[in-house]
């Protein structure tokens, strides 16, 4: 659907001195029906690629091909056609205040020389697509931040796009509202088939309606995958910085070192040792009893240490940091039955 190939993007250094790179040798390859994230520390590149599906931003470098076409060869005038396809919403909205709920989402329309009526049939649906009927003749000044965003939404529906862009678009919002407006944006995707690229620098965002993921650092794509696996087992330091939260119980604290070595180091009867293992769930394995099964299966005894749950894109992900304790051969054959059943299963030696 988009193909981003080796874009690069340079920019002059602020003194004017210098050059810099924006975006560096970037590939991303978004497909039909995507919700495709793009995350990253402010600074990190997101705006300016994503601004070159639609070229807005022209790269120094590469090629961006939408539905087979590279828009980088088009025309202006055949490139002004091909942009009525990808719609794009942005942080501060950017809708004119001066006209109404209906004059903002109507704008796009009257602008390509639709006739009235036409575009009565056209904007009124998409204002209760969004939720907004009840303030169709609403200014901008009279509406909440999230109302805004809707407005900005059935704008950008207007030309009936195949593809969203959305830069931020729910970066000024409340919690609440973020929430209510990623459901609005699953759901578009979903009944109107729309492949949304949503750039954010919030995990919890990606988490939520994301189904790939690229992180992106100094210009760089650091990381690539679908969102549970980047989440299962982020590889980089970025990725593992702004997942923050979701990686806590990952980590041992540091008040807890000391008697998890101790616990370690002390053998137990009969040749039993203590190991310390991490287990990383995603769906349905999280609710098999899997652990419990193991243990009394395999002569083991285990204690919690550490345990977290969360839900990525309503399938439940969590990780468990335990002590097992049990024959060596047992213990093994424990793990081996424990990763058979889709569990990922890590013994942490060099952890503390
Ligand atoms: N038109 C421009 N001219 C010069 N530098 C720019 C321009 N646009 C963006 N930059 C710089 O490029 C880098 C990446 O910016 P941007 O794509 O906006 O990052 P992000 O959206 O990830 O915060 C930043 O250092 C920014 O200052
Ligand atoms: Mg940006």
């Amino acid at each position: 659907m988009i193909e981003l190939k080796h874009i690069t993007q340079e920019y002059d250094t602020a003194d004017g001195k210098g050059k810099f790179f924006a975006c560096k040798d970037v590939n991303v390859h978004v497909k039909p029906g995507d919700i495709f994230g793009i995350i990253g520390r402010s600074g990190a590149g997101k705006s300016t690629l994503v601004r070159c599906i639609n070229l807005l931003n022209r790269p120094t470098s590469g090629s961006v091909i939408v539905d087979g076409k590279d828009l980088t060869k088009m025309s202006e005038s055949e490139l002004r056609e091909e942009r009525r396809s990808i719609g794009m919403i942005f942080q501060h909205f950017n809708l004119l205040s001066s006209r109404t709920v209906y004059g903002n989402v109507a704008l796009p329309l009257e602008l390509a020389g639709m006739p009235k009526d036409k575009i009565r049939e056209k904007v009124m649906p998409l204002i209760e697509l969004v939720g907004l009927s009840e303030h169709v003749n609403k200014y901008p000044s009279q509406l909440s931040g999230g109302q805004k965003q809707r407005v900005g939404i059935a704008r950008a529906l207007s030309s009936d796009p195949k593809i969203l862009l959305s830069d931020e678009a729910t970066s000024a919002l409340d919690p609440e509202t973020t929430q209510a407006t990623l459901q609005l944006l699953k759901k578009i995707n979903k009944e109107l088939g729309l492949t949304i690229v949503m750039i954010t620098h919030e995990m919890d965002v990606v988490k939520q309606i994301c189904n790939r993921v690229v992180v992106m650092n100094k210009g760089v794509v650091v990381e690539e995958g679908a969102v549970l696996e980047v989440f299962r087992d982020p590889k980089n330091e970025v990725t593992q910085a702004m997942l923050g939260t979701a990686l806590a119980a990952r980590t041992i604290p540091a008040s807890m070192v000391e008697r998890v070595k101790k616990v370690l180091n002390t053998p137990g009867e009969n040749g039993r040792k203590n190991h310390l293992i991490r287990l990383t769930f995603v769906g349905s394995s999280t609710t098999e009893p899997v652990l419990s099964r193991a243990c009394s299966k395999f002569d083991l005894d285990f204690n919690i240490l550490l345990g977290q749950v969360d839900e990525i894109q309503s399938e439940s992900y969590g990780t468990l940091t335990i002590v097992m304790e049990g024959t060596t051969e047992n213990f093994r054959q424990a793990l081996n039955y424990i990763a058979e059943r889709g569990v990922r299963v890590e013994e942490l030696t060099n952890v503390i």
